[in-house]
């Protein structure tokens, strides 16, 4: 096994790098055992990582938990700097949130929403999203708009546009990638249109961080959330909040705010931090803040160019392989596809499918209807399968992949014989 330093060769990598696949998956401890399509949901972890949470869990456990984070607290404040590198932000701006759901709901809690106000948003901005959308709606009487999609997929931005301008939103939000297709949103064009017009914009970028270069500055938004569990590789129960100056400068700050993002200056009055701090709470689980500070720098030293030369590139290979096997509906539509791969079979149901492709120790996931109302609506289906493959995943892995659900839906004469 090479050390960490020669797998990925240090420094940010040219497009058509020289993957050493083999590495990689060395530093992959769970590449021994299934083969990881389930990306999407969480990606595998590497050894860098594995070894940074154990060993702070094992420094807690030796000296103390504050004194374990006293101990680390230069390497605790990479966190932000490697976020923020990642995403072309400064650290200032950056918050460490439990999950990227909470850094949604917290950048939410942070506009005083009243009656008659709009959030403009799109047909696949993720679920979550849409269900925080209409509790606002139900508790302040806000109004949610939904951009139509254009014919190819994906929403038309043109018309999003012009909805900015007949409603003026108070909130413009859009998903990057959503959790139940391989759709990528064209953020950065909405961006455009937000700052033109100057309007609050808030992305979702759980699925894309890790998986493409974002550039929070060329997007153009006011808020960014994301996980580290994902395409980053990170540690479960990690993400993060982008808030941009403007945002901090304009005295947003979220609902609950507590002695971290605060300070109590006299019994009646608190003063909200200057930074993205105001975002974050006092507690944090240190060794999950190292080992996504250590899965953010790993997928630096990689190279985010290379990797989103190379992941969707697979996803493509599979879906090219999915295609033409019968009963197969491949899902995913819009002019630009990254590595979440969404097909939909005849004849199965959703867990029964599932099992048969985890008895060949492949890794997936289901999407169902209620993830993806209006997509799934569109498409007509109420589950698919969902197959996520990322850089270390191989060729040969992914055609692996699409021969089990041929060998699953048609069984060859051997396979009815029984198990090999
Ligand atoms: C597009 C998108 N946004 C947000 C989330 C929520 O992330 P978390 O589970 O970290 O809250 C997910 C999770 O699958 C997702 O796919």
């Amino acid at each position: 096994m090479k050390d960490h330093g020669s797998a990925i060769a240090s420094g940010s990598e040219a497009l058509h790098r020289d993957w050493d696949i083999e590495a990689l998956r060395a530093e992959t401890p769970g590449c021994r055992n299934v083969t990881h399509f389930n990306n999407a949901g969480c990606g595998l972890l590497t050894t860098p990582v594995l070894d940074t949470v154990l060993g702070h869990l094992k420094l807690e456990a030796e000296i103390g938990g504050y004194e374990a984070s006293a101990a680390r607290a230069a390497e605790i404040g990479e966190f932000h700097t490697e976020v923020a590198a990642l995403i072309n932000a400064a650290p200032r701006n950056i918050a460490f949130a439990g999950s990227a759901t909470h850094a949604y709901a917290n950048a939410l809690s942070a506009i005083p929403f009243a009656p008659g106000d709009t959030i403009l948003t799109t047909r696949d901005d993720f679920v979550s999203n849409q269900i925080a959308f209409l509790s606002l709606r139900k508790r302040f009487g806000v109004s949610i708009v939904h951009a139509p999609d254009s014919p190819e997929g994906g929403v038309d931005v043109a018309a999003m546009a012009g909805l900015m301008r007949s409603l003026r939103p108070r909130l413009v939000s859009a998903t990057h990638i959503p959790t139940n297709s391989g759709l990528v949103s064209p953020v950065a064009e909405i961006g455009r249109h937000c700052r033109e017009l100057d309007l609050l914009y808030l992305v979702d970028a759980c699925q894309s961080v890790g998986q493409y270069p974002i550039d929070v500055a060329g997007i153009g938004c006011d808020l960014l959330t994301a996980t580290c569990r994902k395409f980053l590789r990170g540690p479960r129960a990690s993400g993060f909040l982008y808030v941009s100056d403007r945002f901090l400068r304009a005295g947003y700050e979220p609902l609950f705010i507590d002695m971290h993002g605060a300070r109590w200056t006299a019994p009646d009055r608190y003063r909200a931090v200057d930074s993205a701090a105001r975002f974050e709470e006092w507690e944090f689980p240190y060794a999950t803040v190292l080992g996504s500070a250590a899965a953010v720098r790993y997928a630096r030293n990689i190279g985010i160019e290379a990797i989103a030369h190379r992941t969707p590139a697979l996803a493509a290979r599979l879906r090219r392989a999915l295609e033409p096997i019968p009963g197969v509906r491949v899902l995913d539509r819009g002019p630009r596809l990254g590595a979440l791969v969404t097909f939909a079979v005849d004849g199965w149901e959703p867990q029964q499918f599932k099992a048969a492709v985890d008895a060949r120790s492949i890794n997936s996931a289901l999407s169902f209807r209620e993830f993806a109302q209006f997509d799934f609506g569109t498409k007509n289906v109420d589950w698919c399968l969902r197959l996520s493959p990322h850089y270390y995943n191989t060729e040969e892995e992914v055609d692996e992949v699409a021969a089990a659900v041929s060998e699953i839906l048609h069984p060859s004469r051997d396979a009815l014989r029984g198990p090999r």
